[in-house]
């Protein structure tokens, strides 16, 4: 299927990138939105970003005179009339994205592709209503999408390849990598990065070693470009904590169960940078403490970045086992969409299974339910059937 003009719906943080990597990558592009000061800020927004661009020299001025002269922003949704593929990136809310996507199906041609920005929405349930939802998959981009590279193609069960390959075709010729997964919780990048805090939180919890410490480790022996602690401060406790609940109710895993830490810090308004305290004290946007410089004590070293690479290893065997992705997709996902060191599998080959399989197990013993090694590791190490 040929794809030459494209629609993005919502001009929003995601819409206005979007559209500006539909211009780039030489679609004719309408960005529609209903509010107009939303649409005006989001055309404006692209048009600014094409320029720095400029001056940063990513692209010639050439390049992005053309991309700007491709773009026709509207108030009305009808402009969207013979769009080949629309990319919605509306308000994460189902109801008015069900309702959005029964308007679009009454404006797009029967052959046009649908497709979802979503981050935690189940495509499926957006799909669910749809007179046509074998059209509909998901499209995730990452924010800010232009200096994100990658894009999930996320497939319902009801998804026909036609519009999984037009998804495709579409993200790579904006310059992304796209990676299939299926509609699952969290797709590839925020369901095999759950461990990444909560872990360090439980390892916060036993007093192994201080949030700092822990932070230094990741970044220092992990290759991390930001710990976890860090990490939770910047986005936000009460966020990460919205995300954990939000997968423990799509799923109680005992594995994804929020921590009690996060619980208290929200409940004490300790939400990270934008209230100046998390795990962290901030003065004006800047860190109060200077980090610690001195060597950190042997047994930190040695448990915590293996603690917590054991449990993206696992999680990743757990997600390629459910068929949400392929291991080498997985492993470009979470350094594209994250920019991880190494994916989960390149972990495991670095570690060796039977590594990963001998830390899980003594975590396992010694706690719960939350260190269950994956049947696809137990298979890995030829010790399949003690699971
Ligand atoms: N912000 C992120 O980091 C991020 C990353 C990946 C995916 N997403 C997803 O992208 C989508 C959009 O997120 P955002 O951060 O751009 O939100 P946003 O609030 O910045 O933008 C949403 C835009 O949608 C417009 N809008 C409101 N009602 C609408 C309707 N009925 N139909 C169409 N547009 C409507 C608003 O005017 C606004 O401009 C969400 O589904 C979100 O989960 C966000």
């Amino acid at each position: 299927m040929r794809i030459e003009l494209l629609g993005v719906a919502g001009a929003g943080t995601m819409g206005a990138g979007i559209a500006q990597l539909g211009c780039l990558g030489g679609f004719e592009t309408r960005l529609w939105d209903p509010a107009g000061a939303a649409l005006a800020a989001g055309a404006e927004r692209l048009r600014a970003d094409l320029d720095r661009g400029v001056q940063r020299g990513r692209w010639s001025a050439e390049d992005a005179e053309r991309a700007a002269a491709r773009l026709v922003s509207t108030a009305s949704l009808d402009a969207l009339d013979g769009c080949d593929l629309v990319i919605e990136a509306a308000p994460e809310d189902l109801e008015l994205k069900r309702a959005l996507y029964e308007r679009l199906e009454a404006v797009c041609g029967p052959d046009a592709v649908l497709a979802t920005n979503t981050s935690s929405l189940p495509v499926g349930r957006i799909a669910a209503g749809a007179k046509h939802p074998e059209r509909i998959c998901g499209m995730h981009f990452f924010n800010p999408p232009a200096l994100m590279r990658l894009v999930e193609v996320v497939a319902t069960e009801t998804t026909a390849q036609p519009a999984l390959a037009a998804a495709t075709a579409v993200a790579e010729r904006m310059g992304r990598t796209a990676v299939r997964c299926a509609d699952s919780p969290g797709f590839i990048v925020n369901r095999c990065n759950r461990p990444f805090t909560l872990e360090s939180l439980r390892i916060l919890e036993r007093g192994i070693a201080g949030h700092d410490q822990i932070d230094r480790v990741i970044r220092e022996q992990g290759g991390y470009r930001m710990g976890p602690f860090e990490l939770m401060d910047l986005i936000g406790i009460d966020v990460n904590l919205e995300v954990a609940r939000s997968f423990y109710r799509q799923r109680p895993e005992p594995r994804w169960k929020p921590h009690p830490i996060q619980e208290r810090m929200v409940a004490e308004g300790h939400l990270g940078r934008k209230t100046g305290r998390g795990f962290y004290r901030y003065r004006g946007g800047r860190r109060e403490q200077a980090e610690e410089t001195a060597e950190l004590p042997e047994p930190v070293r040695r448990v915590v970045l293996e603690r917590v690479v054991a449990q993206l290893v696992n999680e990743a065997c757990f997600a390629a086992e459910e068929g949400v992705a392929e291991p080498d997709d997985i492993d470009a996902a979470m350094r594209l969409g994250l920019n991880h060191p190494r994916g989960p599998f390149g972990w495991l080959r670095a570690l060796g299974a039977e590594r990963v399989e001998e830390i899980l197990d003594a975590l396992a013993a010694e706690s719960d339910e939350r260190y269950r090694a994956a049947p696809l590791l137990r298979r890995l190490t030829g010790s399949a059937q003690s699971s």
